[in-house]
């Protein structure tokens, strides 16, 4: 079994640019659990399934194949064997991946990808339920959160970076209605593992953040 180190915590935390930083200083491979999620949306809205009708998932999801791959160092998603990684991203994709994730079929059809890329590598691996439920006897635990406010602020600036329109507003609601969806479904809901560290990066930059993971991985595996 590899070294396993989990970060959990809300959505636009930066857990993903920070997990990554840290997966690269220290070898490990970077599993982006949040991704196949988002590829089970992908599967179900293609399905025609859509946010608004949930009882349709639990039979929709059965026939999704979900894979990843590693292209350059970079965790390719894959889809009845597509790439998916330029479809995730959505906000469509992104609602739709938070109703389906509440629901224990979709979970169960993910947790065996999980775990055995945990067994087979060492893996930084990022989600909600990570320390909790997918590994739980993971060597190091994260919870890395930071401020709605913050969270909100970032993914604003980001968007906009990229020219598309948004309001403020309309983003920290969106934030606010997934963290709600995420920390109250009965399934696996996210919240910090007993044995997890809380890292608060409302005031931290990426670097920053991947460097206090990259202590806190050193602290409990010395480098060779
Ligand atoms: O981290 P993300 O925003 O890409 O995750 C997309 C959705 O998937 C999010 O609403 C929560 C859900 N998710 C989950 O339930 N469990 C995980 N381990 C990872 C993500």
């Amino acid at each position: 079994m590899g070294i396993q180190v989990a970060i959990d915590g809300p959505a636009g935390a930066g857990k993903s640019t920070v997990a990554k930083k840290a997966a690269q200083a220290v070898s490990f491979i970077y599993v982006d659990t949040g991704a196949m999620y988002r590829a089970m949306a992908v599967h179900l809205l293609r399905k025609g399934i859509t946010a608004d009708a949930p009882d349709r998932i639990p039979e929709g999801c059965q026939d999704a194949d979900i894979s990843i791959r590693y292209e350059n160092g970079e965790q390719v998603v894959l889809l009845q064997g597509e790439n998916v990684n330029s479809l995730i991203r959505t906000e469509e994709v992104s609602q739709m991946a938070s109703v389906c994730s509440a629901l224990p079929e979709v979970r169960a059809k993910l947790l065996n990808l999980q775990r055995k890329l945990a067994d087979e590598n060492d893996v930084i691996m990022d989600g909600r339920d990570i320390g909790t439920v997918i590994l739980p006897d993971a060597q190091v635990k994260i919870f890395l959160t930071a401020g709605a406010d913050a969270r909100a602020e970032r993914r604003y600036k980001e968007q906009k970076a990229k020219g598309i329109d948004c309001s403020y507003e309309e983003i920290r609601k969106e934030i606010e209605e997934r963290d709600y969806r995420d920390m109250h479904r009965e399934t696996s809901p996210l919240k910090q593992a007993e044995d997890a560290v809380l890292l608060d990066t409302s005031f931290m930059g990426p670097e920053e953040a991947a460097g206090a993971v990259v202590d806190l991985i050193r602290r409990k595996v010395p480098a060779e």
